[in-house]
């Protein structure tokens, strides 16, 4: 058998029993979104190569050796987006949404980044993306981070925290990374082969080094904050008085630095210790140079994304409780009168109770092998229904879950009653 078919590695199905999960996340983050007045936009899978580049920046990794990009039939090369941000902002010059507007927005859905994958990190995963334009103020750092906790709460999930830091402006970082680069020089021989590399091309990465000895010649590294200008100190310091007022705590790491080139200002990352080493659950930050650089008008901005994946997995790792959507009715017929009328009978429910949820037993079957679907349906309830009962336009009801008794109901009075069943 192998030469069966297979979904490509770090590309994952979502099964039935699984998307529920997903559902429950993605209603959550909407009905959150919602409530701060953000809207959804939505953008192509596949953008010009050169947008990517351009904005996430040439030397990074994602740039580097993640991208999948191809060349189309016109000669174009084109890449599957490993982000939604740079889209975003291209739709946004492109349909003119920044002229002296604020917008807020959001999308969600794939993105594709080729890398080793592992437990919490695929080559195709999914994010939700919130943008937000025209707006300068630490307010607006400070609504995202609020937002996010809101959503956490919503979600009942635990245990994540906060961690930022302000990577000041383009000049300040600059600053910075020359020292660093002076200091990483004289002690390069302490270096392993990977920072070595990212010398030249990324050194602000190197801060992210996981190599324990990477890490004991940072710790008498120069040190960012010590390099931020004037303004992005005092935009920090109130966004953190900001936090403080609205009780979310949070930790200043020093050696955030994010792996997108974006970046200036405020940066954060959301973390768990659950999950192992792809721990962060949402990121990001300030990108006030990244609309004008595109081509638009000089535009502040900040957002960040999640991925889903990490937060469905830590769902599941909490054994956090997903309200279900199973049937409420199952509909069981024997008989080939039953049967039509079952049919007939399901579509009257659905219609005088909208919100109602009924699976119908198709196939035929002994009652016994009916009532069986019906328990692994998940349905509360089953609905019985023989030739003998549709002559007295009448119906078994038959609770699957709880000890009741099985009630005879008359057509006329079940979507009344099935309304005081389930609250319809
Ligand atoms: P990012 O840090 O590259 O930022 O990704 C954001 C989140 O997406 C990560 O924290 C993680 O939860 C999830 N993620 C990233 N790569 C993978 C992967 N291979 N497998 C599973 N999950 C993954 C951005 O993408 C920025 N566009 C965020 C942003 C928006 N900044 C400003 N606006």
């Amino acid at each position: 058998m192998s030469s069966t078919l297979q979904a490509i590695r770090g590309m994952n199905d979502i099964l039935p029993q699984e998307s529920r999960a997903w559902q429950f996340v993605e209603d959550s983050v909407r009905s959150v979104l919602e409530s701060y007045g953000y809207r959804e936009i939505r953008m192509p899978i596949v953008e010009k190569t050169e947008l990517f580049k351009r904005s996430i920046g040439e030397v990074t990794d994602i740039v580097e050796k993640e991208m999948y990009t191809f060349v189309d039939r016109n000669g174009d090369s084109l890449t599957l987006r490993p982000e939604g941000t740079a889209g975003c902002v291209r739709a946004c010059i492109q349909h003119g949404l920044l002229h002296n507007q604020v917008q807020r927005l959001w999308y969600t859905g794939p993105m594709f980044r080729h890398e080793r994958p592992q437990k919490g990190r695929y080559r195709q995963f999914h994010q939700v993306g919130v943008e937000v334009f025209g707006l300068e103020g630490p307010d607006i750092d400070a609504e995202l981070l609020m937002l996010t906790a809101r959503l956490w709460q919503r979600l009942g999930l635990q245990q994540v925290t906060l961690q930022l830091n302000s990577l000041g402006t383009t000049a300040a970082r600059a600053a910075f990374r020359d020292a660093l680069v002076e200091y990483l020089r004289v002690h390069h021989t302490r270096l392993d082969e990977d920072s070595r590399r990212r010398l030249d091309s990324n050194p602000l990465r190197i801060l992210d080094s996981k190599n324990p000895e990477v890490q004991a010649l940072l710790a008498d590294a120069p040190v960012l904050s010590d390099y931020i200008d004037a303004q992005s100190r005092e935009h920090f310091e109130r966004l953190c008085s900001l936090l403080d007022a609205a009780g979310i705590g949070y930790e200043i790491n020093p050696r955030l630095v994010r792996g997108l080139d974006y970046y200036g200002r405020t940066v954060f990352e959301w973390v768990t210790v659950q999950l192992g080493a792809q721990g962060t659950v949402c990121a990001g930050g300030r990108y006030d140079a990244l609309v004008e650089y595109l081509g638009g008008s000089a535009t502040p901005a900040v957002g960040f994304a999640l991925g889903l994946e990490r937060i469905i997995a830590l769902l599941e790792q909490q054994q956090t409780a997903i309200p279900d959507n199973d049937p409420h009715l199952y509909i069981v017929t024997v008989g080939e009168q039953a049967q039509r009328h079952g049919l007939l009978l399901s579509e009257q429910l659905r219609e005088a109770l909208p919100a109602l949820r009924v699976m119908t037993h198709c196939g035929g079957g002994s009652f016994k092998s009916q009532f069986k679907k019906a328990d692994r349906s998940g349905a509360r309830f089953a609905l019985v229904l023989g030739d003998d009962e549709v002559a007295k336009r009448q119906a078994g009801l038959k609770a699957l879950r709880e000890e009741l008794e099985q009630q005879t109901v008359g057509f006329e009075a079940l979507p009344g009653r099935l309304a005081e069943l389930f609250d319809n």
